[in-house]
C-alpha cells in the first residue's frame, strides 16, 4: 500500500505539471528505485519521481540501460509507489517494451500502471514513436517523452555525447518535440543538447520540458538519485553531488566493523538479557545432564 497524502496536500498530476508552466514554477523530479529512496524524496518535496531504466546501471550494475527488462521495472515501479503519497510516479518503458508496436506498447504501459501503480510513463524518441504516444494517451496513459541524448540508442549514436548541436539535428528535435506534444504527451525530457536549443524549445512548446544537461532554460530538472548524492562511480558532467552520501555510508559501514572487531557491539543495550529464574533453571539442567552422561 502507498502513503496516503497528509491532509492538504494535493497530489502532483500531469495537470500540475501544466499549471507549473503557465505560472513560470519550475518543476523538480529525481530518479529513484525503491521505497525508502521514494520516501525521502517527497519528504524532500520533490513534485515527480521517475523510476528510469538507470536502474540498469546505477542499481543492477550493467553497463547500459539495454538489457533491464519489463520485470525489473514493475518491481521497482511497485517499490517506488509503496514510499510515495503525493510525488507523481513516472515508470520509463525499458529497451523494446514500447518499440515493436503501438498495441504491445499500450499492453506494457497498462502493466506499469495498473500492477504497479505508475501514473505515467517515459518513452524514448521523437516523431518515430509519435503514434504509439497517440495511441497511450488515447487509451488515457500520460506519456513523458524524452529526446535528445536517449541512452536506449546509444549504440546508434555512438556513444553518450550531446545532441543536436548542428542546424539540422536541432531542427529535427523541435519537429519531434512538436510531434510529441501534438500526440498528448504531457511533458518533455531533453537530456544532454545544447541550452540554447532546450530554452527555444522550452519557450515554444505548451507542455513543460525537464532538462538533463540541457541548461536552466527548462521547465523543470531531473537528476539522478546516484548521482545528486554522490553514490555513484563517475559523475556525469551534467550532474551536481548535492551531498557526499557515500562517504557517510563508508564511514559507517567502516565504524561498524571496527567495533564488530573490537567485540564492543552489540553492547548491553543491544542485547536481550534472559531472566534469572530461567537461566538458573538452565544451568542446573544442564548440571544434571551431564551427571547423568557420566553415571552412564
Ligand atoms: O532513466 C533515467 O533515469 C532517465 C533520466 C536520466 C531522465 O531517463
Amino acid at each position: 500500500m502507498s502513503a496516503v497524502p497528509a491532509a492538504g496536500e494535493r497530489p502532483v498530476t500531469t495537470a500540475t505539471f501544466r499549471a507549473r508552466k503557465l505560472a513560470n514554477e519550475r518543476i523538480v523530479v529525481v530518479t529513484a528505485y525503491d521505497a525508502p529512496s521514494a520516501r525521502l524524496a517527497e519528504e524532500a518535496g520533490v513534485d515527480a519521481v521517475l523510476v528510469g531504466d538507470t536502474l540498469g546501471m546505477v542499481v543492477l550494475g550493467y553497463d547500459s540501460t539495454l538489457p533491464v527488462t519489463l520485470d525489473d521495472m514493475l518491481r521497482h515501479t511497485a517499490a517506488v509507489r509503496r514510499g510515495l503519497s503525493r510525488a507523481l510516479l513516472v515508470a520509463d518503458m525499458p529497451f523494446l517494451s514500447f518499440q515493436i508496436s503501438p498495441e504491445d506498447a499500450l499492453r506494457n504501459a497498462g502493466r506499469l500502471m495498473a500492477e504497479a501503480g505508475a501514473r505515467a510513463v517515459k518513452l524514448e524518441g521523437g516523431v518515430a514513436i509519435a503514434p504509439t504516444v497517440l495511441k497511450l494517451t488515447e487509451a488515457g496513459v500520460p506519456v513523458m517523452g524524452h529526446v535528445g541524448l536517449t541512452p536506449q540508442s546509444v549504440h546508434q549514436l555512438g556513444g553518450y555525447r550531446v545532441q543536436a548541436k548542428e542546424t539540422e539535428a536541432a531542427l529535427r528535435l523541435i519537429d519531434d518535440c512538436r510531434a510529441l506534444q501534438s500526440a498528448g504527451a504531457f511533458a518533455i525530457v531533453l537530456e544532454c543538447i545544447p541550452a540554447e536549443l532546450a530554452a527555444i524549445v522550452s519557450a515554444e512548446l505548451e507542455i513543460p520540458t525537464i532538462g538533463i544537461g540541457a541548461g536552466a532554460g527548462c521547465d523543470g530538472q531531473v537528476q539522478v538519485w546516484h548521482d545528486l548524492l554522490g553514490l555513484g562511480e563517475r559523475l556525469p558532467r551534467h550532474a551536481k553531488r548535492f551531498a557526499d552520501a557515500g562517504a557517510i555510508i563508508r564511514g559507517a559501514l567502516a565504524g561498524y566493523a571496527a567495533e564488530v572487531r573490537a567485540g564492543t557491539f552489540p553492547d548491553d543495550g543491544a542485547c536481550t538479557r534472559m531472566e534469572p529464574g530461567v537461566l538458573d533453571e538452565l544451568r542446573r539442567g544442564r548440571e544434571g545432564l551431564a551427571h547423568a552422561d557420566r553415571e552412564g
